[in-house]
């Protein structure tokens, strides 16, 4: 059996920024991923991380505070206000570690990092590394794991955590996906960083490794989640494959185009902001114009880069024009790009603190999988890089400190209960005799989730939703077998990831039908108001046998009192 002081599960930018930490304070350190790291989601944003580093002329008063409340608005007065203040008060030490490290941020004329403007932010204050900024950071960060003597597990995924009677974290089950064998690995400290879970709906720009498995693990475990209502729509996604076209676009001055040849966002926003509004306005926007008939086939608008100049596409957007060249055959030197808005982000997660703390100790979340929460009801655009970094940082750290403070040994009875409890929970859908398919289970799952629990969201969608999702885990249960091989099964691998997508999924929309209000990215057509009297609180959801419970718990709102959010 192995055991680790440390063993972080993903190798994105959270994960392996604490493994870079937790190694530095001292302890050893492996890292477990689905993927090899340099091929972790985190490589897939593209327009850049927030700091308020006044670099730009048009930022030259912005400072960490105006950072902080920028946040803090644009999560519709949602986020945890000291932790939002902790995120933006580290951002600009956060950028300058990575560029020591070597992150090749574009420049200046006069050879400072370069910031662009981003939606729901006052000033440009997203530095970026051309449209390429998050494989910039994730190759920066892969590096320095190297140079810790990181131990990694590639093409490994957990199953299942082993918790004691005490409720502390002792390690994980998990799989390697290459020899199909299931190991236990003992550690005195866990810390996932385990990224989005976006394919729950088949609108997305997340990768297929995104899935809520990561996040059900946690919550099978006892460990509660945290505002999963909250699912951030990105507004330009390529029409038809989702892939995410960079707010970025629209910071370097794209516009936003419907059938009519108009810059509509002017309906909904001020001339000041148009396409620079907070993505859940964005995405609305543009879901309205569609829906009255301004849309293009009905379907998509127009992202208009034409007028920017070949010069400035190739030089800040060049990963843009080689993505529409690919999947769409267009170029958008010279054509409109058609995009509609996509599923990117969840705010919600595993429930910490700043620490990465959870409820189990020895148990940490960093990044998209946990919510701190800093993002809220709405995630401002560049925040989510920052917030990797930030609390991937924290969580390596103290559970540094944890892990070192405890004799280096495996607590074997309690992994070997774990090691039973995934036995048996992975026996409960293989019926020898089952016959669902589950890529038909998947395939419904991710039509229904767009349409009843999407941008716009009322009681009967949501009702209908629920009432699918629970239908086809009633389904799952009854699933084919996953073919035999061990070697590289995917099949086996899809099938538990859509376990997870399941629970998670019914969360969700759970969580979206008892929400009678209106904040941020969601956006009930039946209660359109935000209702600061009645649900100005967190969302928190535990799981028991018999179906999700839910709670709510306090917002932190010490310093700016809700105001109304104008753009
Ligand atoms: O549009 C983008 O480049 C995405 C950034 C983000 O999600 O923060």
């Amino acid at each position: 059996m192995q055991f680790h002081d440390i063993l972080v599960i993903g190798g994105g930018l959270a994960g392996m920024r604490a493994a870079i930490e937790a190694a530095a304070g001292g302890a050893e350190v492996a890292l477990l991923s689905k993927v090899h790291p340099l091929r972790s989601h985190s490589g897939a944003a593209q327009g850049g991380i927030n700091a308020a580093l006044a670099n730009n002329p048009d930022s030259h008063d912005d400072t960490p505070e105006k950072h902080g409340f920028d946040t803090i608005k644009g999560s519709d007065f949602l986020a945890d206000q000291a932790a939002a203040i902790t995120m933006t008060a580290d951002a600009p030490r956060v950028i300058f570690e990575m560029e020591h490290w070597g992150c090749p941020f574009s420049r200046t004329p006069d050879g400072k990092i370069a910031q662009r403007p981003f939606g729901g932010a006052g000033y440009p204050r997203t530095c970026y590394g051309a449209d390429k900024t998050g494989q910039y950071l994730l190759h920066t960060l892969y590096e320095q794991t190297i140079r810790f003597g990181t131990k990694y597990y590639e093409e490994w995924m957990v199953l299942q955590l082993a918790i004691d009677e005490q409720g502390i974290c002792k390690g994980v089950v998990a799989l390697n996906i290459a020899d199909g064998a299931i190991e236990m690995i003992g550690a005195n400290a866990v810390v996932f960083g385990t990224g989005g879970a976006g394919r729950m709906y088949g609108n997305t720009t997340n990768a297929h490794i995104s899935t809520a498995l990561s996040i059900a693990i946690p919550y099978w475990s006892g460990i509660p989640l945290k505002d999963m209502e909250f699912i951030q729509f990105h507004p330009t996604g390529l029409y038809k494959s989702n892939i995410l076209m960079t707010e970025g676009c629209r910071g370097e001055g794209g516009y936003l185009i419907n059938s009519e040849g108009e810059r509509f966002m002017k309906r909904y926003v001020s001339e000041k902001v148009m396409e620079l509004a907070p993505r859940d306005i964005t995405s609305r926007s543009i879901t309205t114009e569609i829906e009255e008939g301004r849309g293009i086939e009905n379907a998509y608008v127009y992202l208009d880069l034409r007028h920017l100049g070949k010069d400035k596409i190739m030089e800040r957007l060049p990963g843009i024009r080689e993505i529409c060249l690919d999947f769409a055959g267009i170029d958008p030197v010279n054509s409109p790009i058609p995009v509609n808005p996509s599923m990117h982000y969840t705010m919600g997660g595993i429930d910490t603190n700043v620490d990465g703390e959870t409820r189990s100790p020895g148990f940490y979340a960093a990044g998209e999988c946990a919510c701190v929460s800093v993002h809220g009801a709405n995630r401002l655009g560049g925040n989510s890089l920052l917030d990797t970094i930030v609390f991937g940082r924290r969580a390596g750290a103290v559970a540094a400190k944890y892990a070192k403070s405890l004799p280096k040994a495996a607590d074997e009875k309690t992994l070997n209960k774990a090691n039973k409890a995934l036995q048996e929970r992975v026996a409960a859908f293989s019926n020898p005799g089952g016959t669902e398919n589950p890529y038909k289970i998947k395939d419904e799952l991710q039509k229904t989730m767009p349409m009843k629990a999407g941008i716009y969201r009322t009681e009967r969608e949501l009702n209908e939703g629920l009432a699918k999702i629970r239908e086809l885990k009633e389904r799952f249960k009854n699933i084919r077998p996953a073919a035999p091989s061990r070697v590289f099964n995917m099949d086996r691998v899809w099938i538990m990831e859509l376990a997870g997508n399941l629970d998670i999924s019914e969360i969700v929309a759970d969580g979206a039908l008892r929400r009678q209000e209106s904040r941020g990215a969601h956006s009930r057509r039946d209660f359109k108001e935000r209702d600061d009297a009645n649900w100005l609180k967190h969302t928190v959801v535990t799981y028991s046998p018999e179906g999700p419970q839910f709670d709510y718990s306090q917002v932190d709102i010490h310093k700016y009192q809700p105001v109304e959010r104008k753009y």
